[in-house]
């Protein structure tokens, strides 16, 4: 469970730089197909996560660390969506530079589920 949790995350991750490569060298076409497949993943990690989350008994930090997550998500979707419209991306990637931080930190230092 915690691994499909981490399986899916870790291959959201890849496939935002598969993205990012891709737009940098100006393949739109191929950059539309991954960012249906990521899409599929942000969806993964989210139902992974939320299987986790019925299967413990929660408190406010999982709650915390799954906002987190979802907020991880939706600044890799602003970043991609804002390339292709050619919109500055600088706010999300802060935001997606600081998420990422605080929900590694909270997954594998402060929720002590696997290590
Ligand atoms: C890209 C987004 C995400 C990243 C990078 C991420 C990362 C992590 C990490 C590193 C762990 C710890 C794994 C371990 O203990 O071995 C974890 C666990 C967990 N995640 Fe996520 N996660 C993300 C999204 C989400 C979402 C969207 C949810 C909820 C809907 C969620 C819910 C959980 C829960 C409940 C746990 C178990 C508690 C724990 O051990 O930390 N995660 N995640």
């Amino acid at each position: 469970m915690i691994h499909a949790h981490i399986t899916t995350w870790a291959l959201t991750l890849i496939l935002f730089f598969v993205a990012l490569g891709l737009h940098k060298s100006g393949k739109a076409r191929g950059l539309k197909v991954v960012q249906m497949i990521l899409r599929l993943f942000y969806l993964l990690t989210i139902g992974t996560g939320i299987w986790i989350l019925s299967s413990i008994n929660i408190d406010m930090m999982y709650v915390i660390k799954s906002i987190v997550g979802i907020i991880v998500i939706a600044a890799i979707e602003m970043i991609i969506v804002g390339l292709v419209k050619g919109k500055s991306t600088a706010v999300y990637w802060i935001l997606f530079i600081i998420s990422l931080a605080l929900v590694l930190y909270l997954g594998f230092i402060k929720l002590p589920l696997t290590f």
